[in-house]
């Protein structure tokens, strides 16, 4: 089937992850630190959520994307009334957790039932050696998580996964410790956390894939812009890219090199990507991608550049699937963790729609040039499984029914919209499912 080029610009929402971070270290910074673009997905609600709960005023002023944070210091947090909700949330969940171990009370940490299922023994394993007092409740490793304030000291953590996760509660713990904290990991993650302690006024030294802290006197407001989203981009840049004749401009997206992972693959598959007005914005780097599109060929993806594109697996799966030959995913256990099992499910829905895919233990192997056809798509309530789905039926001109598809609210509550502002004008709207609530 011949598809229709993709043309126009779209800015892709806030990044998700740092907005989170703006909210944490707005909070224990002193005065007031404004942020604009920040993202008002279901996740960073619930973040501004948890700190409304321990004393924070939070300004949210959704219409123009903007959020006052009225910080009371380091040590200005009072005790929540009830258990802290961090929803579908795992940066919330993990991050938070490293704040709370070092406060002057007791709390309690849940979540949704996909958090109810994550792993949090990575983080309590670290903090417990700070000297925190973490557990997890059902005693099965998950949340809810119950954490009593200590005194904590510095440790050098040697974590065993590349987790900016992991690393940003350990480096927020060591806020509060006594001494230098480190952390050092297998690959480097996303550093987002390093970059705004820094810009927040914390001394970091950061050294290939570790980063150390020294416990500041106090952290400082700040005025903030959060850059658009990668892992939002991820599923517009897949489709331009992929559709010869496309010509689509993405403005304002973050380029950091620890979460730029996916232009670097797609560029080896031969896609023709380019970074126009490169430039830094609080502390990030940022610019404006141009995607033209082209045929793309298979690749091998493993080893460091995992971290940097960890969250856009499931869409770059979706594209290998439309590419020449075949791809290998390997090192990619850390996404049997996440929303969900994004290996099973992304193997069971591609194949489901008729494409070549064999999961393996730490990824999965795909020989693409197959076409696909829709089928029904369970989401599993995972926001980007949702999404790399509506692309793979943009891709093959039959939209899969995706069950609870609604879900892209996590992180991307305009996505149906932004899709049908890029097709509209191409011929494709009528071929597009936009769920009822959208
Ligand atoms: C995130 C880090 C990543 C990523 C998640 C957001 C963050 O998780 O998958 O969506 O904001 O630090 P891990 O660090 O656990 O890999």
């Amino acid at each position: 089937m011949k598809k229709t080029p993709l043309h126009g610009e779209l800015a892709v929402p806030g990044d998700k992850s740092i907005s989170h971070r703006s909210i944490m270290l707005g909070a224990l910074a002193k005065g007031t630190t404004r942020v604009e673009n920040f993202l008002q997905g279901a996740d960073c609600l619930s973040t501004i959520d948890c700190f409304r709960a321990m004393g924070i005023s939070i300004e949210n002023h959704a219409d123009q994307n903007q959020v006052l944070i009225h910080g009371r210091g380091l040590h200005g947090l009072t005790a929540p009334g009830s258990v802290l909700d961090c929803g579908n949330s795992g940066t919330t969940t993990r991050l938070i957790s490293g704040i709370l171990a070092a406060q002057p009370f007791a709390s309690e940490l849940t979540g949704d039932a996909s958090i109810r299922k994550r792993p949090m023994g990575r983080i309590i394993t670290p903090l417990t050696a700070m000297g925190a007092d973490i557990s997890s409740i059902n005693g099965n490793g998950c949340a809810p998580l119950r954490i009593r304030g200590q005194r904590l000291t510095g440790i050098h953590y040697q974590s065993p996964v590349a987790s900016a996760q992991v690393k940003s509660s350990v480096l927020l713990a060591g806020l509060y410790a006594d001494g230098t904290t480190t952390v050092t990991e297998p690959y480097l993650s996303r550093n987002h956390t390093e970059r705004m302690l820094e810009g927040f006024g914390a001394k970091m030294t950061c050294d290939g894939t570790s980063a150390s802290l020294t416990p500041p006197k106090e952290l400082f407001a700040q005025e903030f812009a959060v850059p658009g989203d990668i892992s939002s981009a991820a599923y517009f840049i897949t489709a331009a890219a992929l559709i010869p004749g496309s010509e689509l401009l993405i403005r304002n997206v973050g380029v950091n090199p620890t979460r730029d992972g996916i232009l670097r693959v797609y560029r080896d598959m031969g896609a023709d990507i380019s970074l126009l007005n490169e430039r830094t914005v609080s502390g990030e780097p940022v610019a404006d991608l141009l995607i033209r599109g082209s045929l793309l060929h298979g690749t091998a993806i493993g080893g460091s550049v995992i971290p940097a594109l960890i969250d856009e697996l499931p869409i770059i799966a979706v594209a290998t699937c439309f590419a020449e030959g075949e791809t290998v995913i390997s090192d990619a256990t850390e996404l049997k963790v996440k929303e969900s099992n994004r290996i099973a499910v992304m193997t069971e829905g591609l194949s489901a729609m008729g494409a070549d895919v064999t999961e393996t233990e730490d990824g999965m192997i795909i020989r693409g040039g197959r076409p696909l056809k829709a089928a029904v798509i369970d989401s599993c309530l995972d926001h980007r499984i949702a999404m790399s789905f509506t692309i793979a039926g943009l891709l093959c001109g039959e939209m899969p029914d995706i069950r609870g598809g609604d879900c892209v609210r996590i992180s991307y509550p305009s996505f149906y919209k932004d899709l049908q502002k890029i097709v509209s004008g191409n011929g494709m709207s009528d071929k597009i499912y936009f769920p009822t609530c959208f």
